[in-house]
């Protein structure tokens, strides 16, 4: 269930995160945190009346979170993601803005993933964007299950380099890149 004993690396994290429009990040949603790899690096670009609720099966993860980081608008869950709008409703917060995820999905029990990527097209915000790392592309299929738009990136700096998937509900293209402009001479298609 924990996917790598390696926290990612800073690449892996400003990568994924450099996704994010801040200004527009009022509730952020990490599941899988582990030793706060991501925690640290999300409260440093995060509003300072935004909330960050990270959920984390792990008994042990859930108190060296407690200890160590001292933030007022970090929430530390013990449970599953699958619980994520239970979570966000015991809070008063109607939807996430985002929600980032390093839980190891292709190893997680199917019913339990469906559940979870259920739980995550319902908590987010019709505007917000879930944002997906792993070490394999087996969890693609399950994406397009539930979201719309997936569009992928490749992080090699990584202990076990990292496929990323970035996620939006059906009919927001905001944020998404846009496809490169071709390389060999072939003008792009003009804008409409
Ligand atoms: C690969 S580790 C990610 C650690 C950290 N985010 C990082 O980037 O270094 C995956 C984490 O997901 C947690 N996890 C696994 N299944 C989960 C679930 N259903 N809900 C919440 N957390 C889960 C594990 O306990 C583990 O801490």
């Amino acid at each position: 269930m924990l996917g790598s004993l390696i926290p990612s690396s800073r690449f892996l994290v400003n990568r994924l995160l450099g996704q994010v429009d801040w200004s527009r990040a009022g509730v952020v949603v990490e599941y899988g945190p582990g030793v706060g790899t991501f925690t640290a690096e999300i409260l440093r670009r995060l509003r300072p009346d935004a909330t960050l609720v990270v959920i984390e099966t792990n008994g042990d993860f859930v108190r060296h979170l407690r200890h160590t980081v001292r933030d007022d608008r970090l929430h530390v869950v013990h449970g599953s993601a699958a619980g994520t709008s239970e979570v966000l409703a015991d809070k008063g917060l109607a939807h996430a803005d985002y929600i980032i995820s390093g839980i190891p999905f292709t190893t997680i029990p199917s019913p339990i993933r469906e559940e979870i990527l259920r739980a995550t097209h319902a908590a987010l915000h019709p505007t917000g964007a879930f944002l997906v790392y792993q070490f394999t592309r087996a969890v693609l299929p399950y994406l397009h299950q539930v979201f719309t738009l997936v569009h992928q990136e490749f992080e090699p700096r990584n202990i076990m380099p990292a496929r990323l998937f970035y996620c939006r509900r059906h009919g927001d293209r905001r944020r998404v890149p846009r496809p490169r402009a071709p390389q060999n001479g072939h003008r792009a298609r003009p804008k409409r």
